[in-house]
């Protein structure tokens, strides 16, 4: 996908509307041809209709970022608080098992957010065990393919329309 994707539900985001970032770490803009075999077929463009269309019917305002750069993820991360975003569903990919300075962003906006991995990261090589994420996520979904992305959207829409009646 482009590097921004911005779905608005119908008519114009009134400022207060509550908005929910996918945020996509390295390599996953190759999804749908990268080792099919671990990823699937699914590319990143399907995974973000099916999100983009479920957040819509739920007036939820969903943006998806891909980025290979650790910096740019980073600068997304902090964007995101100014901007008001409410929750971030997050694969950082390969940064889960190297990047205190992403996870360091995420500590710093305290938006909640859940770590997701299409493949079971556990049921692979030992040093994809580590996640500089889990610990600070809410929670963690791997393993269950792009079905993965949607379970943490439904996760995430629950949480908002409880925290706006709170
Ligand atoms: C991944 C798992 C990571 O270990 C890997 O580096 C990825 C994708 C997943 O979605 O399964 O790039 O986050």
């Amino acid at each position: 996908m482009g590097a921004r994707k911005q779905t608005r539900p119908k008519g114009d985001a009134a400022a207060s509307e509550l908005r929910i970032l996918v945020l996509h770490g390295p390599n996953l803009n190759l999804l749908g041809t990268r080792e099919p075999e671990i990823y699937g077929h699914t590319t990143l463009a399907d995974i973000h209709l099916v999100m983009a269309e479920r957040a819509r019917a739920a007036g939820v305002l969903l943006e998806s970022f891909q980025s290979n750069s650790e910096g740019e993820l980073i600068n997304r991360v902090q964007a995101a608080a100014s901007e008001g975003v409410a929750f971030i569903i997050l694969n950082p990919a390969g940064y889960t098992h190297t990047s205190v300075a992403l996870r360091d962003a995420l500590a710093a906006v305290d938006i909640p957010f859940v770590e997701v991995h299409l493949s079971n990261v556990h049921a692979r090589e030992p040093f994809r065990r580590h996640s500089y994420f889990s610990d600070i996520a809410s929670g963690v979904i791997s393993g269950l393919g792009s079905q993965g992305y949607e379970l943490a959207l439904e996760y995430a829409l629950r949480q908002l329309s409880l925290r706006a009646q709170g």
